[in-house]
C-alpha cells in the first residue's frame, strides 16, 4: 500500500499543500513546530477517519478557517484509489472514496492502512493497561470484522451491566436484567479473549525478533497476554471452553459484584505483560530499551498486517530515532524496508543520508 500524492487545504498549519511521494521512503525534515507531525496526521486521518492525537475534528481545521480538506491518491489492493475528507465547523464531516461518499467510516478505512509510531507510544511500555488494550483493539478491529463486532457488543453489555450494578439498590427489579447481560458478556468476551491470545502470540514472535536484532542479540523481549484468571490457557482452549470458564467465574463473583457495585472481572481488564530479559519493562527498562520495545510492537503489528493483507501498510514514524544509539538506529532502519515509510526528523539529523529516498523539507506549513 502506498500514498502517491497528498493535497491539503486549511489543515492544521497547511493552507495549501501538494506533495508527491516516493513509493519507498519519504523523509520529512524541518525544525520544531513547522508541520512535520501534522503531515503524518493527515496521512493517518485519511487511512481511518480519525486523528491519532485528538478526538475533535475541529482542531484539525486551520485557525480562523471554516473548512479543511485532505485528499490522497493511493495505490492499494493492486488498484488506484482517491480518499478525501472534508471537515467544517458546525457541519458533519464528509468522507469520500473515489469521489463518492463512503457508506460508513468502516468502508472509508478499508482503502489503506497505516501503522503510526510516535513518542506517545512509549506509553505502551510505560503506562497502564488501558493503552495496551487500545493497541490490541485498534489493530484487531482493522484485521477482523468479527472482533470489531464482538468488541462493540461487549462494550454495550458492559455499560448496561455497570449501570445496573450502580443503581440496583434503589431499584432491586433492575437485577432481573443481569443474566441476559452476563450471557452477552460471556459470549462476546470469549471472542475477545481467544482473538487477543492468538494475536499476542504472533505479536511476541515478531516483536521479539525485532527487539533481539535491535539490541544486537543481547535482549529478549517477552509479551504475555493476561486475562481473567479462570481462563487458564486462552491460546489452546476453544471459544466454548472459554465461555464456560467465564460463566463459572462470573457466577462465583456475583455476590462480590453486587456488593462492590462494579463489573469486577472480564476482558475489560486484560493486559499485555511486557518484559525484557525477564524483568518487567514498565519498571526496569531504560529510555532506549523502552523505545526499542515500543517500536518493536509497532513493527510487529505491521508484519501481522502484511501477513493478512498481502501488502505492507504505510508506516509513519514520528521522531523515532532520537534516544537510540547509532547501532539501534541502524537496525531499525534496516527493519523498515519493504513497504512505504514516512519518517520525520530534525534538520541536523544524519538520518536522510542513511535512508536515501525522497526528502521533503517543511517550513511553516509549506514544502520547500
Ligand atoms: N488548527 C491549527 N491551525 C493552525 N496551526 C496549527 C493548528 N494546529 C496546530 N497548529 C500548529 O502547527 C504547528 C506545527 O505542528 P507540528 O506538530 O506538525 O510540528 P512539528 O514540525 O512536528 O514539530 P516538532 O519537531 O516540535 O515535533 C504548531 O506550531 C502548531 O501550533
Ligand atoms: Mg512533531
Amino acid at each position: 500500500m502506498r500514498l502517491e500524492h497528498l493535497e491539503a487545504e486549511y489543515f492544521r498549519n497547511y493552507q495549501a499543500l501538494r506533495a508527491d511521494f516516493d513509493p519507498q521512503c519519504n523523509v520529512i525534515l524541518g525544525e520544531n513546530a513547522q508541520g512535520k507531525t501534522n503531515l503524518l496526521e493527515a496521512i493517518f486521518y485519511l487511512s481511518c477517519g480519525r486523528s491519532p492525537r485528538t478526538r475533535t475534528d475541529r482542531e484539525l481545521i486551520s485557525f480562523g478557517a471554516e473548512e479543511a480538506m485532505m485528499k490522497a491518491g493511493v495505490f492499494a489492493w493492486q488498484r488506484p484509489f482517491t480518499v478525501e475528507a472534508r471537515l467544517a465547523h458546525g457541519r458533519r464531516r464528509r468522507l469520500l472514496v473515489n469521489g463518492v461518499p463512503a457508506k460508513s467510516a468502516g468502508e472509508f478505512s478499508r482503502v489503506y492502512h497505516t501503522v503510526f509510531f510516535s513518542p506517545e507510544d512509549l506509553g505502551l511500555v510505560r503506562q497502564g493497561a488501558a493503552l495496551r488494550r487500545r493497541f490490541l483493539d485498534t489493530a484487531l478491529c482493522q484485521l477482523r470484522p468479527r472482533y470489531a463486532a464482538a468488541l462493540a457488543g461487549y462494550q454495550r453489555s458492559y455499560e448496561q451491566k455497570t449501570r445496573i450494578l450502580r443503581d440496583w439498590d434503589g431499584h432491586p427489579d433492575f437485577l432481573a436484567a443481569l443474566p441476559e447481560f452476563n450471557a452477552q458478556m460471556v459470549r462476546y468476551g470469549a471472542v475477545l479473549i481467544k482473538t487477543r491470545a492468538r494475536f499476542a502470540r504472533r505479536l511476541e514472535e515478531y516483536a521479539a525478533a525485532v527487539h533481539r536484532d535491535c539490541s544486537g542479540g543481547r535482549e529478549e523481549l517477552e509479551i504475555a497476554y493476561t486475562t481473567v484468571s479462570a481462563v487458564e490457557d486462552p491460546l489452546n482452549q476453544s471459544e466454548e471452553e472459554i465461555q464456560r470458564a467465564l460463566e463459572a467465574h462470573m457466577a462465583a463473583h456475583q455476590g462480590a459484584e453486587h456488593a462492590a457495585r462494579l463489573c469486577l472481572s472480564g476482558p475489560h481488564k486484560d493486559d499485555l505483560a511486557i518484559s525484557i530479559n525477564g524483568r518487567e519493562a514498565k519498571t526496569f527498562a531504560s529510555q532506549g530499551q523502552t523505545r526499542t520495545a515500543a517500536l518493536s510492537l509497532k513493527l510487529a503489528e505491521r508484519e501481522i498486517f502484511a501477513d493478512a493483507a498481502g501488502e505492507y501498510p504505510v508506516l509513519l514514524l514520528d521522531d523515532v530515532l532520537s534516544e537510540l544509539d547509532p547501532k539501534r538506529q541502524e537496525f531499525v532502519l534496516n527493519r523498515i524496508a519493504g513497504g512505504q515509510v514516512f519518517i520525520t526528523c530534525c534538520e541536523d539529523d544524519r538520518l536522510p543520508a542513511l535512508l536515501g529516498g525522497k526528502v521533503l523539507r517543511v517550513r511553516q506549513g509549506e514544502l520547500a
